[in-house]
């Protein structure tokens, strides 16, 4: 008899070397995110566990002392292009940013990749929070913050309309009479906005599957509206506390409505780093050993990042300094400020927070308590699944997939199985 309990989601954050900042120095551990035969292995991970995505960051500059993965990366939407073809099922989200790209290129790659995969993909949509991107892009400076999302929600609108150019079907291709596009079925987008001025049509048919899907991941109020307006999935920073997770996910369901959309067309994902040993003590072994590699000058450099404040010159054993909301990206910094005022937190514990999962939530313990803690957020309204974030690959990934995924199968949680063929099908599945 089909399930009709409601299903988690479940995404994988992929960074070559992993989402530790020292992971890649675990023995046995990846360690490069510009390898194929590393990408190819960490995807069919991520199959076999049944996720419904494998997801690619992105980051437009090289900074030293910044985490490995960013560094040296393979830029993702051609690298999701090849993965597609050695994982046929799972779902993919890419990331390119509204802030340094071309909104017609933009459509092109993405909806090229929607015919490639078989309506497998999704953009992540980002107005990019690193400062320095800017200086490899020919400007004098960086966008503000507000500025960025009002570009990034025209946009957005842009690319929309220029995949929903074509109707289904406008491509007649008749033999017999030679017709090969019916073009009254293709309309130009004639668009002129304040940032954009872009003719149209787009020159791809529609995907027999569906266009692409979006994801978001900025928090601010901003964020908070173009993903309640536009987004099929959010990625989200949450601090542990579940009160705030609480309110966070009650507050964007609640904008949606103001946008004519249902609460459950937008899966929620919390960002968490699951630590899995065989007992609670082994996995805090683990990542104790995995914070015992971090060096102050790369978490530093995290922390400055999350916070949008260069705190070195801060005491790093006084308290986390009162500062306000800036200018990069309010939701680590939300997130981080708030846990570190519940805790009593120091400079330095911040900073160990920053290095372990880059400003995301960490769990430890066992395979079932693992499963405890996921299947508590998610039936009580915290989440509508997660974006899990291994510290290292494959090692920790497969522990995951191998010894928490089969238990929340068993509890009914999680699919056992693909039902079907797209990415809006693995979103929408609400079977077992
Ligand atoms: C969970 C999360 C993931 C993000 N991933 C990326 C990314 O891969 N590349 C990027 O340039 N920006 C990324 N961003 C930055 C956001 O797109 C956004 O520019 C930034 O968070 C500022 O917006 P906010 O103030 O609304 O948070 C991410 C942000 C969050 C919160």
């Amino acid at each position: 008899m089909p399930q009709t309990k409601r299903q988690m989601h479940l995404a994988v954050f992929w960074l070559g070397t992993g989402n530790h900042i020292a992971g890649w120095r675990m023995p046995g551990a990846f360690d490069s995110n510009c390898s194929w035969p590393i990408a190819e292995a960490g995807v069919k991970i991520a199959e076999r566990g049944k996720f419904d995505l494998f997801f690619l960051a992105d980051s437009l500059v090289s900074a030293p002392n910044d985490h490995p993965s960013m560094q040296s990366r393979l830029e993702p939407t051609t690298t999701i292009a090849a993965l597609s073809l050695v994982a046929r099922k799972i779902g993919f989200g890419c990331t390119v940013s509204t802030s340094f790209s071309d909104p017609f290129s933009t459509a092109r790659v993405f909806q090229s990749l929607a015919h490639l995969t078989g309506s497998r993909i999704a953009w992540n949509v980002v107005t990019t929070n690193a400062p320095e991107a800017y200086l490899n892009f020919s400007r004098d400076a960086n966008t503000e913050h507000d500025e960025r999302y009002r570009v990034a929600e025209e946009f957005v609108d842009v690319v929309r309309g220029l995949w929903s150019g074509w109707d289904p079907g406008a491509v007649v291709r008749d033999r017999a009479s030679g017709l090969f596009a019916d073009r009254a079925r293709v309309r130009p987008l004639e668009h002129t906005g304040r940032y954009f001025k872009i003719k149209g049509p787009l020159n791809i048919e529609r995907p027999p599957h569906g266009d692409p899907l979006l994801i978001q991941a900025g928090g601010s109020e901003q964020g908070q509206d173009l993903s309640a307006r536009t987004a099929d999935i959010v990625f989200s920073v949450v601090n542990g506390d579940k009160d705030e997770a609480k309110a966070a996910y009650d507050s964007l369901k609640a904008r949606m409505a103001r946008f004519g959309r249902e609460r459950d067309e937008l899966k929620l994902l919390p960002g968490v780093m699951p630590i899995i040993g065989r007992t609670e003590a082994e996995a805090k072994a683990q990542l104790d050993r995995l914070q015992s590699w971090v060096s102050p000058t790369t978490a530093l450099r995290m922390v400055s990042l999350r916070l949008g404040y260069d705190i070195t010159k801060h005491d790093l054993d006084g308290p986390v300094p009162e500062l306000p909301p800036n200018a990069n990206s309010q939701s680590f910094a939300r997130a981080l400020f708030a846990k570190a005022r519940r805790e009593n937190l120091t400079l330095r514990d911040l900073y160990n927070i920053a290095a372990a999962a880059r400003g995301h939530w960490v769990i430890w313990g066992t395979p079932t308590r693992i499963a405890d803690t996921l299947q508590d957020w998610f039936e009580a309204g915290l989440a509508d699944g997660f974006m899990i974030q291994p510290a290292y690959f494959p090692g920790a990934f497969d522990d995951f997939v191998d010894l928490v995924v089969p238990e929340l199968q068993r509890r009914g949680l999680f699919r056992r199985d693909y039902a079907g063929a797209t990415l809006r099908n693995h979103l929408r599945q609400d079977e077992g």
